[in-house]
């Protein structure tokens, strides 16, 4: 009970390009207990995706997981073989993608392939799998599961087809679910209706979540803890509390300045100024150093990770005051 789900440390995943080696992942730490709900927040091209494919075992060559350690249920995952992460794919960890078609095929029926996926880790009975399917799409809030199991994707909208994918990751009850931007092509009300859902299963199932955004604000009402990653590191980690109120980093207090905020109406939005960095051509020491407000020479450095108050640690040698940030 007290184990935590998923111990990632050190963790670099790097792809090997012609033009030189992309650290797409590179020094990704943190811990996720039971139930609990962790939002990884960054800007395009920050590796939160390349992290999310390394924790189930989907990075392709170029690409290979280079350093670090996975640790799920206490056990190893970096260096286990395709046939492990495929029985653990699904059943124990499952993913779900921005869009929905990469996990529904679009000239099967909903039940076939949900059937389809119950059997690739259970046997059960017919009877049985379409039970488990009529409640899996009545968990995500498909209305009649019993009848639209019988329909095709494209007789879904937008919103139904992603709750499908997500009654797909449901089916076996996951230990942990990786959730890829799954709302950001949807609009703002369903996107909130998925949420509360999403975040009412954790809390009863005890599924742990990893949700991946570029906007601090769909975490804030949703995650536990939040994770800021900036070119291929965790900048920045503690409660969504410590991170929404009392950012430390200057690139988290960037971000949050530049949401729009109710009661900072007719306030011109704050922009971080600069561009993402090129892995292929990463500035030595701290990656933000170029675009950083409080850079100094000593920003050459890599920054360490350390916590700076308990739970909330931070890779900066030049922390922002505590006060609230003024949006
Ligand atoms: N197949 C690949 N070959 C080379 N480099 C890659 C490959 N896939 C990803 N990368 C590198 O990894 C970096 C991180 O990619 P990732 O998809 O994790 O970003 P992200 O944070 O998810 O961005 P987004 O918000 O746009 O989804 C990319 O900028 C790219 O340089
Ligand atoms: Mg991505």
């Amino acid at each position: 009970m007290t184990e935590p789900v998923l111990e990632v440390s050190g963790l670099q995943t790097h792809f090997f390009t012609r033009a030189g080696v992309a650290k797409a992942v590179d020094g990704v730490d943190f811990t996720l207990k039971r139930g609990e709900i962790m939002g990884l927040v960054g800007e395009s091209g920050s590796g939160k995706s390349i992290t999310g494919f390394s924790l189930i075992g989907l990075v392709d060559p170029p690409g290979r997981i280079v350093g670090g350690s996975i640790r799920f249920k206490g056990e190893e995952l970096v260096g286990k073989s395709e046939e492990t992460w495929r029985q653990l794919r699904g059943a124990r960890i499952a993913m779900i993608f921005q869009d929905p078609m990469m996990t529904l095929n679009p000239v099967l029926r909903i039940d076939t392939q949900m059937i389809e996926a119950i059997r690739a880790h259970r046997k059960v009975s017919d009877r049985e799998a379409r039970a488990r399917c009529v409640e899996a799409l009545g968990k995500v809030g498909i209305p009649s599961p019993h009848e639209r199991l019988t329909a095709y994707p494209h007789q879904f909208s937008g919103g139904m087809r992603q709750r499908v994918a997500i009654a797909i990751a449901l089916l076996h009850d996951p230990d942990l679910i990786i959730a890829d931007e799954p709302t950001t092509a949807l609009d703002v009300t369903i996107q909130a209706q998925i949420l509360h859902e999403m975040k009412k299963l954790a809390r009863e199932t005890g599924t742990a979540l990893i949700w991946i955004t570029h906007d601090l604000a769909v975490v804030a009402g949703l995650a536990d803890q939040v994770s800021v990653m900036y070119g291929g590191r965790i900048v920045e980690q503690g409660t969504t509390a410590t991170i929404v109120e009392r950012p430390r980093h200057p690139y988290t207090r960037g971000l949050i300045d530049s949401v729009p905020s109710h009661n900072a109406r007719g306030v011109p939005l704050r922009q971080i100024r600069g561009m993402a960095p090129s892995l292929l051509d990463m500035p030595e020491g701290c990656p933000f150093r170029p675009r950083c407000p409080n850079a100094s020479a000593r920003c050459r450095e890599e920054p360490e990770n350390r916590e700076i108050a308990p739970g909330h640690r931070l890779r900066c040698f030049h922390a922002v005051e505590p006060e609230p940030a003024v949006r």
